[in-house]
């Protein structure tokens, strides 16, 4: 399955990744000798994305449009959004709209986001998918949570986790269809002020519109963290290098 119209949100303000984002947009910082931002459009390029709408927002957000330019170099064709405050990745997504909506489905994808492989999309009957990964630290993303192979559960950064189920970090890449934007319609924003993701989610799983994959690759990690593009950069070293410091 190819999808052809993506999104990819680089916007945020990088709070974590202080004292660095005062200086660059965090999407710029490096991992392995590439740009963050390099990872997540080669992911979509992957899945075949053709046209890419890049959502700006934050601190030194021109930056990411000095890299991009109009994406010749990255035979890509590009759409800017530019998102004024952060107010969460659901809405960042709903500003897309008029780019994403010549086509039932669209691929969105975390602009800090790094698969090492590339992710496999079956032809899914449902209208969305979201791709699941074991993680070690699963409190710090979306969880979605499984008895044997149904889904009961999905929840944005559970302060508790769950001895008896099996639970799987949510990870930054999405497909979504033109219901996305009927269903952010009915939503409002979290404790913490975001429109979050894990309610569109919990939409589509609501309807019966969800599926679930697994990522199959070796690597999946964000890279919001200074612990996590470490992380990144320790795994890519020791692949090229065979492990030798
Ligand atoms: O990395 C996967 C996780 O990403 C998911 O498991 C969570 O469900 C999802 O909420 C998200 O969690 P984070 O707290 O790590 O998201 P963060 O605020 O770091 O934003 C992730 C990317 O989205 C980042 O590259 C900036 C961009 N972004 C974020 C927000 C809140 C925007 O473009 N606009 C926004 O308003």
């Amino acid at each position: 399955m190819t999808i052809n119209n993506g999104i990819l949100l680089a916007g945020g303000n990088g709070t974590r990744l202080f004292p660095l984002t005062h200086s660059v947009n965090k999407h710029l910082l490096p991992v392995d000798g590439k740009f963050i931002i390099d990872y997540p459009i080669n992911t979509l390029k992957q899945m075949g994305v053709e046209n890419l709408t890049v959502v700006l927002g934050g601190s030194h957000f021109s930056l990411v449009v000095d890299h991009l330019k109009d994406g010749r170099d990255h035979n890509l064709n590009i759409n800017y959004i530019y998102q004024g405050e952060a107010r969460g990745i659901s809405q960042a997504i709903n500003l897309c709209q008029r780019y994403v909506s010549d086509q039932d489905r669209f691929a969105v994808i975390l602009g800090d986001n790094i698969f090492s492989d590339p992710i496999k999309l079956f032809e899914a009957d449902e209208s969305a998918t979201i791709i699941v990964c074991k993680h070690h630290e699963l409190n710090r993303f979306g969880v979605a949570t499984f008895n044997d192979d149904e889904l009961i559960a999905i929840e944005e950064k559970p302060k508790v986790l769950s001895d008896t189920f099996r639970q799987y970090a949510i990870t930054g890449c999405y497909l979504f269809d033109q219901q996305y934007f009927e269903f952010f319609k009915t939503l409002t924003p979290s404790a913490r002020g975001e429109y979050e993701i894990c309610d569109i989610i919990t939409q589509y799983w609501k309807h019966d519109k969800l599926d679930t994959t697994a990522y199959s690759g070796e690597l999946w990690s964000d890279a919001g963290m200074h612990e996590s593009i470490a992380r990144c950069n320790q795994y890519f070293y020791n692949k090229n290098n065979s492990g030798v410091i």
